[in-house]
């Protein structure tokens, strides 16, 4: 079957408005590191991926899933070890009071269970988001969402803080903007409480990956933590983007800012592919939300969803993946710098480790289209990367962990020769 009769069946039985990438939709057959192969086997460089965080089908974690499903699968209301194992080791690495979790199957569920722990917490249900996020699909998280009015409007109790930005910072400048972002928070957190709905919680990706990951300086948040405390919240940290060592310096966004959430969700990186996330908060929260809500999650944690955790987190430390995120990720931005010294439309080339953007503004426009186009054309030559932010203006790359110089070499040394093809035809 030609890729153009897959696509129509796609379309056909998935509906018409799949999301799907790239102007000539890719088809991948086979991934292995950091590339995956069309079914005529040419590469692709993987420069977008963060499921697959450890390599495309790692056969460490390959052979843990495989040799766990054939020896035992069943639901979570039995008692097996190897949750508790993926437990300590995954707790170890969060900080004091961090210490309990849930494992969910997916980004969404996480967060949604993380909602319910705020409003089992503070038994109050307001809620703050920022204003160009995703947090997922279910029915509750859906509603901080930017993009689609839900039926019947947003909901009263969900409220919006404008996120920080590096070209248009809050407050009119780089250095005002963390007493910006906290006035935003305390803004909102007062009109909740002017509502029968209260205050519970302030969610956020401590990268604000959505939102085109602004440069912040450590402690940025500090200032909102408090806030958000003192008005008897909580504070969610979704991991989802930038957790399990993918910003090098640290192995969690919130790390790196400096701050002590409450409540950390993390998904995609955690089972290299395996559908696998979690929750991890204090033992007083896990407690209290028990307390409050019947919970229990078919999948959420099996032997197999642990095994693949487990043996994800092992590769992350034996291949040091967090040190060469740090070591590739400088690297790679400085070759990408050659590139925004010579091309007046990236207005910023920022990020951590392996999660760089360029961001693209043509007479002082988000360049939405420049940016599609380049996605486009480094598709064509063999190099996956996307956009993101509030325009999709700002060219994603956030590969796989095992991304290498030579990869930073060919993702540079492609990028300038694909945007010397699209400027050249402006
Ligand atoms: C920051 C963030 N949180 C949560 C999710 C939802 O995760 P999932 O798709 O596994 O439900 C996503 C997915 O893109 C995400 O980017």
């Amino acid at each position: 079957m030609s890729e153009t009769e897959l696509i129509l069946r796609r379309r056909r039985l998935l509906g018409r408005h799949v999301t799907t990438f790239y102007d000539e939709p890719f088809a991948p057959v086979r991934g292995e590191g950091v590339w995956l192969y069309d079914r005529t086997g040419r590469p692709y460089l993987d420069c977008y991926n963060n499921v697959p965080h450890v390599g495309h089908c790692h056969p460490r974690v390959a052979e843990a899933i495989a040799k766990q499903t054939a020896t035992l699968n069943t639901h979570t209301r039995y008692v097996h070890d190897l949750i508790l194992d993926y437990g300590e080791r995954l707790t170890e690495h969060l900080g004091p009071g961090l210490d309990s979790m849930i494992m969910v199957c997916t980004g969404s569920e996480a967060n949604d269970v993380a909602i319910r722990m705020a409003e089992a917490v503070t038994g109050r249900r307001g809620l703050i988001g920022t204003d160009n996020t995703y947090h997922g699909n279910t029915s509750a998280v859906s509603q901080l969402n930017a993009h689609k009015t839900p039926i019947g409007g947003f909901a009263d109790h969900v409220r919006k803080v404008p996120a920080p930005d590096n070209i248009f910072p809050l407050g009119g400048s780089p250095d005002g903007q963390a007493k910006a972002f906290c006035a935003e928070v305390e803004k909102k957190i007062s009109e909740l409480q002017d509502t029968p709905h209260g205050f519970a919680a302030l969610i956020l990706c401590p990268y604000f990956a959505n939102e085109g990951f602004p440069s912040l300086p450590r402690g940025f948040l500090d200032r909102t933590v408090k806030a958000v405390h003192r008005a008897g919240g909580l504070v969610i940290a979704d991991e989802v983007q930038p957790g399990f060592g993918r910003l090098g310096s640290h192995f969690w966004g919130h790390e790196r800012l400096g701050f002590s959430p409450d409540i950390v969700t993390l998904g995609k990186p955690m089972g290299n592919g395996y559908p696998v996330a979690g929750v991890v908060t204090s033992p007083e929260i896990l407690e209290t939300f028990q307390k409050q809500f019947r919970y229990f999650n078919t999948f959420g944690g099996n032997p197999v969803a642990a095994a693949a955790a487990m043996a994800t987190f092992k590769v992350i430390e034996d291949e040091g993946l967090q040190e060469n995120a740090r070591m590739v990720g400088a690297y790679a931005l400085e070759r990408l710098r050659e590139i925004a010294d010579r091309q007046e439309a990236i207005a910023d080339l920022r990020g951590a480790g392996l999660f760089l953007g360029l961001e693209l503004i043509r007479e002082d426009t988000p360049a939405t289209d420049l940016s599609a186009m380049l996605v486009n054309e480094m598709r064509r030559r063999g190099v996956l990367l996307h956009s993101t932010g509030r325009y999709a203006h700002i060219l994603k790359i956030r590969p796989p962990l095992v991304f290498s110089h030579e990869n930073a070499d060919l993702l540079a040394e492609t990028l300038a020769s694909a945007f010397d093809t699209v400027m050249s035809r402006q």
